[in-house]
């Protein structure tokens, strides 16, 4: 027989036996009959080539070479299209792959102001302390004149004051609220007493920052208003609150204040964090020794009235709380600053 023609036969056979093949292992099975080292039929067609007369081993060397390059390529070019089928009927399929490990989600945490909030809200709520809201854009009247802030008070400035543009009979009269204070007067105009509230929420000062000052801050504003509301019920409150907060081993000092809408005025201040008072260097309280954290008094008996209630009757406590100065104190945070700039390296740490 002509070298050529048996292996055109052989050829058939091989590719016949290979486009039957339908998955890896058949493929393998082939490899091994066809091409295999040990006794592939190729293999041992090409040891075979010193057997053949001396003329032929030439051309039969040749063909057989050709043969199994030939046999190579289409079993790569079947194990490529094996593949892309399986891809494809997984893709189809089984498109959802349960078995594969899931991607955990990077877990978030509460800011450390929005944390401070909750938790200062929680105290007051177990004292009796209900929430109350109040807008952020403000009226003018609610938050000066109805708290006793006149005309000339420097709080108007426009320095201090981030005013909304529009007017209002020709006059600006909206302003991003400087202090939750507004809302002691909101509240008493839709509630009789007895009042005990709290207003949390965003104030805004224009302000040139920094280590303590922010143009955004958060407040806690406090309302307890009835008959024979004392001092002493201001004191107690808050000292309580502090003790939830701060736990029982911290210091807490009054001393007077004035604020426009109090009589009389207090500011609460809490032992430094630093150096717990001892120090005369310490850069967080100069050397005080103490922190303000809030202002607080007895209502005004001109607001009381206002409501129409009978100032004589009639007593309440306020107090507006700084709620990044409580988180300052909380975990030892030296710049208020931090809080807005969205750097995770610091946001992490809560
Ligand atoms: N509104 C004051 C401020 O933002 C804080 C304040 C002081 C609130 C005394 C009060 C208060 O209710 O009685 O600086």
């Amino acid at each position: 027989m002509q070298v050529g023609a048996r292996f055109d036969e052989l050829r058939e056979q091989a590719l016949a036996e290979l486009a039957a093949c339908a998955d890896e292992r058949a493929l393998e099975a082939w490899r091994a009959a066809w091409l295999g080292r040990q006794d592939g039929r190729i293999t041992l067609l090409l040891r075979s080539v010193k057997d053949q007369p001396p003329d032929e081993r030439p051309a039969f060397g040749k063909a057989a070479n050709a043969l199994r390059a030939e046999l190579e390529d289409a079993l790569e070019a079947k194990r490529q299209e094996l593949k892309e089928r399986a891809l494809r009927e997984l893709a189809t399929l089984r498109a959802l792959d349960v078995t594969l490990p899931g991607r955990r989600p990077t877990r978030g945490t509460l800011h450390p102001v929005t944390q401070t909030l909750r938790d200062c809200i929680r105290a007051f709520e177990a004292m009796g302390f209900r929430v109350f809201e109040g807008p952020e854009v403000e009226w003018a009247y609610y938050n000066f004149d109805a708290v006793r802030i006149p005309e000339d008070h420097p709080a108007r400035d426009m320095w201090d004051t981030l005013w909304v543009d529009a007017l209002v009979d020709g006059e600006r009269k909206m302003l991003l609220r400087t202090h939750t204070s507004p809302n002691q007067i909101r509240v008493l105009e839709r509630h009789a007493p007895p009042i005990r509230v709290i207003v949390p929420g965003k104030c805004y000062r224009q302000e040139a920052t920094d280590a303590t000052h922010e143009w955004m801050l958060t407040q806690i504003e406090g309302l307890a208003v009835d008959e024979g509301v004392r001092m002493s019920d201001l004191k107690g409150v808050l000292y309580d609150f502090a003790r939830r907060i701060f736990g029982h081993d911290r210091r807490i000092i009054f001393h007077h204040s004035y604020f426009p809408f109090v009589e009389p005025g207090v500011e609460m201040a809490i032992d430094c964090f630093r150096c717990r008072g001892s120090g005369a260097e310490c850069p967080t309280c100069h050397g005080s020794g103490w922190i303000e954290i809030l202002g607080a008094g007895m209502v005004h008996p001109e607001i009381i009235a206002n409501a129409g209630l009978d100032p004589s009757r009639y007593t309440g406590f306020a107090f507006g709380l700084g709620i990044e100065r409580v988180a300052m104190l909380r975990w030892g945070i030296e710049d208020i600053r931090h809080f807005y700039q969205n750097d995770l390296r610091f946001l992490r740490q809560f």
